[in-house]
């Protein structure tokens, strides 16, 4: 062995003393609310199939038929020979869906998220401004571009204020504020009128990566901006095609066309990886059309659930984070516990995954919780009686709601 490969070994070692080690929880079914591990059927709460569309007869249907008419890929980056019909055909519509006007896809949104920081501020001359808890893409993001960095505590937009209006962001030339629509970890929603304000008072981009936000807020599952009433307000989005919108993969940009434009010719993470498959492509927009053909029937559904959830885990006295959206944590402290729940809670038929740090802060573990449209009652009810029976195993789990 390497002492390169000694070292890995030694901690690795390290991860398993400490009980942290991650498995795989392999499905052996597709993707649903009801799904199958360890040969049993099993709930699941673990996924960012917030509309139970990743195995929809409709998205599947269309993956398929993509197939027979593209084949499986492009073998191609975009700008060379992997640009088909079917991406523009997604990127037109995505635009229409989220109303702006262009979108431009990429392999994934984390790549799309690294595509934008280091594309549109590069230099030291620029500032990019970014909440604590932005997700990992972001974070990576910001670390590949050159510029000043102003790292806000989560969702304190007094302290964003002043970083806007401290000498050096004030000296800089790009300014990019970015944040999540809503916070994977916390499930809680960024104030986004507050921020476009704030943005537009300094001259700084908005940038709001709407991941777990598209097809499950606002009336028409539109996002952040929906929720807020603010549709159409000029701020600049990145966001996934897997979670809500077919749970494929493949992320994009959407926004000013003249952002789009600068990334299509800049942005090395489009530029220099292959484009979508076709199948995404056609998978995908048939999600959008089922959001926009059935999506008030699966958000009120979708929202009835999450209700019904967090009032179930509040009469267990579960440490939940307040908020509305579908991602529900119930904070447990170390991560040793989080992932011991995780265990006794499979062994009661749910699946839910347990995260430590450095998914999330240390002290801060927590079992997240993920609410689809595609849950009965029942399955959420055998999900509470469930938890109840854990929680009397791990007092830790339950408490006053933690406070941020
Ligand atoms: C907020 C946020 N941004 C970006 C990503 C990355 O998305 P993708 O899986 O499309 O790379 C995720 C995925 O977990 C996410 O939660």
């Amino acid at each position: 062995m390497t002492t390169l490969e000694k070292t890995l070994a030694a901690e690795i070692a390290q991860l398993h003393e400490s009980r942290t080690y991650k498995q795989a929880n392999e499905l052996q079914a597709p993707q649903a609310p009801r799904t199958k591990m360890d040969g049993r059927p099993v709930i699941n709460l673990s996924s960012n199939n917030y509309l139970a569309l990743a195995n929809h007869p409709r998205v599947v249907e269309a993956a398929k038929r993509a197939i027979d008419q593209f084949g499986l890929g492009t073998a191609s980056v975009r700008f060379i020979c992997g640009t088909m019909t079917c991406h523009l055909e997604l990127e037109r519509k995505l635009a229409q869906f989220i109303g702006c006007a262009a979108a431009t896809t990429f392999i994934s949104c984390w790549d799309a998220n690294v595509g934008v920081m280091p594309t549109l501020c590069p230099t030291p001359e620029d500032a990019i401004f970014s909440d604590a808890l932005n997700h990992a893409s972001i974070i990576d993001a910001i670390r590949l571009s050159k510029a000043q960095r102003f790292i806000y505590k989560h969702r304190d937009l007094n302290e964003l204020s002043q970083m806007l209006d401290s000498p050096e962001a004030r000296k800089s030339r790009n300014r990019l504020v970015i944040t999540d629509g809503v916070f994977s970890m916390e499930g809680d929603i960024a104030d986004l009128p507050q921020l476009k304000e704030l943005a537009n008072k300094h001259d700084a981009l908005l940038v709001v990566d709407e991941s777990h936000a598209t097809g499950v807020l606002g009336a028409t599952g539109r996002g952040t901006a929906e929720h807020f009433g603010v549709l159409g307000e000029g701020t600049v989005q990145t966001s996934t095609l897997g979670k809500a919108l077919g749970g494929a993969c493949g992320g994009y940009v959407a926004g000013a066309k003249v952002v789009c434009d600068y990334l299509v010719q800049k942005a090395r993470t489009q530029i220099f990886s292959n484009a979508l498959p076709p199948a995404v492509c056609y998978g995908s927009m048939a999600a959008i059309d089922v959001l926009m053909s059935e999506g008030k029937t699966l958000l009120a559904r979708l929202r009835e659930n999450v209700a019904h959830f967090r009032s179930g885990t509040r009469e267990l006295g579960l440490k939940t984070l307040d908020g509305v959206t579908p991602i529900v944590p119930v904070m447990v402290g170390e991560t040793a516990t989080a992932i011991a729940m995780q265990k006794a809670l499979l062994a009661e038929g749910v699946f839910v995954s347990g995260f430590g740090f450095p998914v999330v802060p240390r002290g801060e573990a927590r079992l997240r919780c993920q609410i689809s449209a595609g849950h009965t009652r029942e399955d959420l009810d055998q999900c509470l009686l469930a938890f109840r029976k854990v929680a009397e195993k791990f007092p830790e789990s339950r408490g006053t709601q933690a406070v941020r």
